[in-house]
C-alpha cells in the first residue's frame, strides 16, 4: 500500500516575518509535523527572514523554544532544525538581498515558496525585490497572508502590485479556515453522499448559522486588530469562505477553478447590507472587563490603552439571493472574549409538515446538521427518535455523532500543514482567487461605511458572555435561537 503521506518535491519555504507570531505558532510547527511524517525531502529548506539581526544558530534556538523541544521530541526537533536557516533583511533596503538571492541559487531545482507573513504594507516592497532578483521565475510561488488590504481599493493596489511580479497561478491567497479538516469534510459530506443534496435548498433548510467564538482577547495584537476589527479580521475572509462552502453549487470537479468559480457566485449573490439596513441586520460589540476561563480579564480599551470604536464582536444576518437559497437567512457571528472557543456551522432543517404524534409524546425538534470545526472536530446530525422502552411513545432528540478523533483515532493535522504542502504541490484549490477577495470586499465595504457613517459606538459586552444582547435579539426576533451550549 502506498504511504498516505507521500513526500512532496524538494522546496525552499521562505518566511518573511520569520520571527513573528504566525511563524512560531503555526508555520514552523506545521512544517515540523510534516517532517516527522517523512513528507519533507532532505534537500528542502525553511528560511526565516526578518529584520532582527540574528543568524542560523540564533534563529534555530528561537524555533527550538517555539517547538517545545523537550523529552523524546528533542532529537527530532534537532534533525528538523538542520533544514532551517535565517537571513536578516529589510524589505525596504537593498542590503542583504544579493546574499539572499545567492542562497536561493544554491538549490536551483527546489520549488520556491515565498510566504509573506508580514504587514500587508510590505507586500509590494517584498515582491518588487523578489522580482528584481528574478526570484519569481520558474517554479516560484508567493503566499499572501490575510488581511489582503482593508477595503476593496487597498486590496486592488496590493493585488495589482503583486501581479506585476507573480502571475495569478503563482499567487496563493491563504485562508487557513479552508485547510481545516471539517471544512474539507463539508465537501466530502455534501458531494460524496446522495442523502443531503436533495434537501440542500430553501425548500428544506430553515436557516444556517455560523459561529466562530474565541475566548482570547486581542492581547499583544491590539495594534493590528484595532485597525481591523472583527468584520475585516474574521468575517470578510474566514466566515465568508465557510458560507461559500455551505452554499456553493456542486462544482464539476475539484479542480481549482471549478471550485473557485462556484464560490465566487455565492459571494456575488450575497444580499447587500448598507446604510439603509445595517442597523437592522448587524450588531457590533466591544468587550469590557470580565472573566475568561475563570480568571478576571481586562476590557479591550484597557488592553489597547486608548479610546476606540473597533468592534471585537459582530453578528449579522445575510441572505444569498439565488434560486437555491432565496429566503434562507444565514446568521453569522464571531467575537473575542466569548464564553467558549467554538467554531461551528449549523444547518437547521425545516419542521415536518404535520405531526401525527399526541402532545404527550413531546415536541418534534427540527433536524440539524452541526459541523464542528473546533474544538473536537466532528459532525452531528440531530434526529427525532422514540425514547427506548415501555412508557408510551415519547419523542427524543438525539444526535448521530461522528467525532473525528474517536472515529479515526488520529489527531487532526493543523490547517497550515495541509495548505503549505498544497502550495509546494502547486494546488490552489483551497486558496482564494483574486476575484473572490474582491467580491468579499465589495460586500463588506458598504457595511463598514454604514457603521462609520452611523457614528454609533459598538455595544459593550462583558468578557465571558455571548456578546451584546442585541445579537440575541437579531436571531430571536425571527423566532430562532443561536445554537449555544454545543448541541
Ligand atoms: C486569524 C485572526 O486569521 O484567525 C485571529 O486574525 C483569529 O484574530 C484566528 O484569532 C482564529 O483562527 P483559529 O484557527 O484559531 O480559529
Amino acid at each position: 500500500m502506498s504511504s498516505p503521506n507521500p513526500q512532496v518535491q524538494s522546496f525552499d519555504l521562505v518566511i518573511f516575518g520569520g520571527t513573528g507570531d504566525l511563524a512560531a505558532r503555526k508555520l514552523l510547527p506545521a512544517m515540523f509535523h510534516r517532517f516527522v511524517d517523512g513528507q519533507i525531502p532532505e534537500n528542502s529548506r525553511i528560511i526565516g527572514i526578518a529584520r532582527e539581526a540574528t543568524d542560523d544558530a540564533g534563529y534555530r534556538e528561537q524555533m527550538r523554544k517555539a517547538l517545545n523541544a523537550e523529552g523524546p521530541k528533542a532529537e527530532k526537533v534537532d534533525a528538523f532544525l538542520k533544514q532551517v536557516f535565517y537571513r536578516s533583511l529589510d524589505a525596504r533596503k537593498d542590503a542583504g538581498w544579493d546574499d539572499f538571492a545567492a542562497l536561493m541559487a544554491e538549490r536551483p531545482d527546489n520549488v520556491r515558496v515565498f510566504y509573506l507573513s508580514t504587514s500587508p504594507d510590505l507586500f509590494i516592497d517584498i515582491c518588487t525585490r523578489l522580482g528584481s532578483h528574478r526570484l519569481n521565475e520558474g517554479a516560484s510561488r508567493v503566499v499572501l497572508e490575510k488581511p489582503i488590504g482593508r477595503d476593496l481599493q487597498s486590496a486592488n493596489q496590493i493585488n495589482d502590485a503583486v501581479g506585476q511580479v507573480f502571475n495569478e497561478s503563482q499567487t496563493y491567497r491563504i485562508d487557513h479556515y479552508l485547510g481545516k479538516e471539517t471544512v474539507q469534510n463539508l465537501l466530502a459530506l455534501r458531494f460524496g453522499n446522495a442523502l443531503f443534496e436533495p434537501l440542500w435548498n430553501a425548500e428544506h433548510i430553515d436557516h444556517v448559522q455560523i459561529t466562530v467564538a474565541e475566548t482570547l482577547g486581542v492581547g499583544n495584537r491590539a495594534a493590528y486588530y484595532n485597525r481591523a476589527g472583527a468584520l475585516r479580521d474574521m468575517v470578510q475572509n474566514h466566515i465568508l469562505q465557510l458560507v461559500c462552502m455551505v452554499a456553493m453549487e456542486p462544482p464539476a470537479s475539484l479542480s481549482p477553478d471549478a471550485v473557485r468559480d462556484e464560490k465566487l457566485k455565492v459571494l456575488r449573490s450575497l444580499k447587500p447590507i448598507d446604510a439603509s439596513n445595517a442597523a437592522h441586520l448587524t450588531v457590533r460589540g466591544q468587550y469590557r472587563a470580565g472573566a475568561a476561563e475563570g480568571q478576571g480579564v481586562p476590557g479591550y480599551l484597557e488592553e489597547l490603552g486608548d479610546k476606540s470604536d473597533t468592534e471585537t464582536f459582530v453578528a449579522l444576518k445575510t441572505e444569498i439571493a439565488n434560486w437555491r437559497w432565496a429566503g434562507v437567512p444565514f446568521y453569522l457571528r464571531t467575537g473575542k472574549r466569548l464564553p467558549e472557543r467554538v467554531s461551528e456551522i449549523v444547518v437547521a432543517f425545516k419542521s415536518v409538515p404535520h405531526s401525527i404524534f399526541d402532545a404527550s409524546a413531546g415536541a418534534i425538534a427540527n433536524n440539524r446538521l452541526v459541523l464542528r470545526l473546533q474544538p473536537d472536530e466532528g459532525v452531528k446530525l440531530w434526529l427525532t427518535i422514540k425514547h427506548p422502552g415501555p412508557g408510551g411513545l415519547r419523542l427524543r432528540h438525539v444526535p448521530l455523532d461522528m467525532s473525528f478523533a474517536e472515529a479515526f483515532g488520529v489527531s487532526q493535522p493543523d490547517a497550515y500543514e495541509r495548505l503549505l504542502l498544497d502550495v509546494v504541490r502547486g494546488n490552489p484549490t483551497l486558496f482564494m482567487r483574486r476575484d473572490e477577495v474582491e467580491a468579499a470586499w465589495l460586500w463588506a465595504d458598504p457595511i463598514l461605511d454604514a457603521w462609520a457613517c452611523s457614528g454609533e459606538s459598538p455595544k459593550p459586552y462583558t468578557a465571558g458572555t455571548w456578546g451584546p444582547s442585541a445579537s440575541v435579539a437579531l436571531i430571536e426576533r425571527d423566532g430562532r435561537t443561536w445554537n449555544d451550549g454545543g448541541e
